[in-house]
């Protein structure tokens, strides 16, 4: 789950990170009371979870309450990259003298944490990798010995922060490596880490992404969920633990193993190209062992879906053989009942195939269709969501 800026803010707050003043607005006159509270000058900030803000004009300076009001209805209801703004953060202006970056994430392919630190921060981070790529320092952090101070010291002398930061600058890594290990983070980047004309080193703007696989040792975190944004067929999915992910097509797809679903939403894409463009309405793995009831709450889930005109049921029977998939679809359309109302092709094969397709056969469900193939299915579910 990646949070909002305001959300890191607070979780930085939290251990001891330096961050300003701050408060939230979902309205001008929130947005006003809130810089008067504040006093002096403020930032009005978008808070959307998407990068380049600043770029794209959602962060701006307010010389006093008045015109913070005015900033903040300019900044709420914009669309950023496809965001809508819906909440802006009011955080005092610091005096800025100059703008770092530091990272800490996990580095799948080397299977270790990075933390990634330059004294060249601010809105071009991206452009500094790509073009001055020795001005970003990237040092390894094994997990078993975390940011202690020696690495904390040995990371901010390889990235040349000025001898006057060295402490503060180490000092906020090692707060960094607490927000990151007992939040359960993958990635905390404070970008810009900025130094004041006085000399402090301040945190003016965070991003976090939790692990949500330590979702259960992590009760404090279901409060920080954006329930707004949420789709509702994937809350449902994931009240029934269902591995789904909606999609913006048309054909409803249900497999079993991820790598299996994610061939079949290529090859319905591709056959969508002849029918229409027509394209997969959602990723959902049913895991291995499938049963009769987690078939039926995959496909009620899809036959929810306004979007979805046909369904590609795409099983490969390993360790759940095809006859005990094909008994599940049968019994899943049984519960459904009415509620089922799509075309379906199923595609099976592996193990008792045979007994599988015969048991559908037996059923002759009017809504069932069998292919075959994969290709032949994915071509006959578009052309039926085509339809
Ligand atoms: N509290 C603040 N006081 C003064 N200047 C600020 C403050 N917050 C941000 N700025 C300035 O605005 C710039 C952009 O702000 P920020 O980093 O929060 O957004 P962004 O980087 O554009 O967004 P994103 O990180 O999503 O790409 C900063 O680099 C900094 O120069
Ligand atoms: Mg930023």
């Amino acid at each position: 789950m990646d949070l909002f800026e305001y959300q890191a803010r607070d979780l930085f707050d939290k251990h001891g990170v330096p961050v300003l003043a701050a408060a939230i607005a979902t309205t001008a006159d929130e947005a006003e009371a809130a810089a008067r509270e504040i006093g002096g000058k403020v930032v009005v900030k978008a808070q959307v979870k998407v990068g380049g803000r600043g770029k794209a004009g959602g962060v701006k300076l307010a010389e006093n309450p008045t015109d913070a009001r005015e900033k903040a209805s300019a900044i709420l209801g914009m669309d950023i990259k496809g965001h809508e703004v819906r909440t802006v953060m009011i955080a005092a202006a610091a005096p800025i003298e100059a703008e770092y970056y530091l990272a800490i994430l996990l580095d799948r392919s080397n299977r270790t944490f990075l933390v990634m630190a330059s004294v060249s921060g601010g809105m071009d981070i991206e452009e500094v990798a790509h073009t001055a790529p020795e001005k970003l320092a990237k040092i390894p952090v094994s997990a078993v010995d975390g940011i202690s101070l020696a690495k904390a010291k040995e990371i901010v002398a390889a990235a040349n922060f000025p001898l006057d930061v060295a402490d503060q600058v180490a000092d906020v890594l090692l707060k960094l490596w607490e927000v990151f290990q007992s939040e359960d983070a993958t990635l905390v980047e404070v970008n810009p880490l900025v130094k004041t004309k006085d000399g402090k080193v301040i945190a003016l703007d965070g991003k976090i992404t939790l692990d949500d696989n330590a979702e259960f040792r992590q009760p404090d975190h279901e409060a920080l969920v954006d329930h707004a944004a949420t789709n509702a067929l994937e809350a449902a999915a994931k009240a029934k633990n269902l591995n789904y992910v909606k999609l913006d097509g048309q054909v409803g797809i249900i497999g079993n193993g991820a790598g299996l679903v994610m061939s079949t939403l290529d090859v319905v894409a591709y056959a969508g190209t002849k029918h229409g463009g027509v394209r997969p309405a959602n990723f959902l793995d049913i895991g291995g062992g499938a049963s009769a009831q987690i078939m039926a709450d995959g496909l009620s889930i899809i036959l929810g879906d306004k979007d979805v005109k046909s369904v590609f049921v795409n099983v490969f029977g390993g360790i759940t053989a095809c006859d005990a998939v094909a008994d599940g679809i049968v019994q899943a359309l049984e519960l459904l009942g009415d509620k089922a109302t799509k075309p379906i092709v199923v595609r099976l094969d592996g193990n008792n195939v045979v007994e599988g397709r015969a048991i559908l056969a037996k059923a002759a469900h009017p809504l069932i269709e069998q292919a075959d193939t994969m290709d032949g299915a994915a071509n006959r579910a578009a052309e039926l969501a085509a339809k």
